[in-house]
């Protein structure tokens, strides 16, 4: 004899193998949609102005750099992007604190999120980040420095250091005790030339 429970397992399966597609189908559309989003413009080769400024939203607006971000445009979602007329593929983000309560602090994780920073492993910065920060303070929008070679399987490629700041706006004010223009932080991002291997400059 066929128990209830089991007659009822059937009713399930067959109905979840009927269901299963249509639920199962937005989702790799959405995906697809947001995939192709991520590997096209405007998400590549965006002047780096624009790129840094979608940085700071996904870092301030919201929990970071989650994955939810790849549906919003106004966040960071850069695979490349434009500095001095150069394409440049995103390595690392890295966040430098510069905030009056906690000080001057440089955080080693990638594209880290706000609320992990309590924990999150820092460093004090070094005299070449220093005196970059030295330098936005004074005014310069962003500082280049140079970076060790990016290694790839075939080579090494060239790369580059980008320092800009993160300043307080009306926003912030409710939570850092700085007035409106103060700088906040910078990130430091490390950037790529995927067409500069390292022993064509010699
Ligand atoms: C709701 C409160 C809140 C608001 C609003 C807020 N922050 Fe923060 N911010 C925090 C907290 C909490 C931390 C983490 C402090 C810690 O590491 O313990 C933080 C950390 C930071 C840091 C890193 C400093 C460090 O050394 O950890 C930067 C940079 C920063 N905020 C910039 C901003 C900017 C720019 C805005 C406005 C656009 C802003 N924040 C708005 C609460 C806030």
């Amino acid at each position: 004899m066929i128990s209830k429970r089991r007659t009822y397992l059937v009713i399930f399966a067959v109905l979840f193998c009927f269901l299963a597609p249509f639920i199962l189908a937005p989702v790799v559309i959405w995906s697809m949609i947001h995939f192709f989003d991520y590997s096209s413009s405007p998400r590549s080769k965006s002047p780096f102005p624009e790129a840094h400024q979608r940085a700071v939203n996904s870092f301030v607006n919201s929990a970071g750099f989650g994955f939810y971000r790849m549906a919003k445009s106004e966040h960071w979602n850069e695979l490349s992007l434009i500095f001095e007329d150069t394409v440049y593929h995103k390595n690392t983000l890295h966040l430098i604190g510069l905030t009056p309560e906690l000080g001057d602090r440089y955080f080693e994780e990638d594209a880290p999120e706000k609320r992990k920073l309590p924990e999150a492993k820092h460093r004090p910065l070094t005299k070449e980040e220093a005196e970059a920060i030295a330098k936005i303070h004074a005014g310069a929008p962003w500082v280049h420095l140079p970076a060790p070679p990016y290694e790839v399987y075939q080579g090494e490629l060239e790369q580059i250091r980008v320092i800009a700041p993160i300043f307080a706006q009306q926003s912030c004010l409710e939570c850092h005790e700085v007035k409106e223009g103060t700088l906040l932080g910078a990130f430091d991002y490390w950037l790529y030339d995927p067409e500069k291997k390292v022993s064509d400059q010699n």
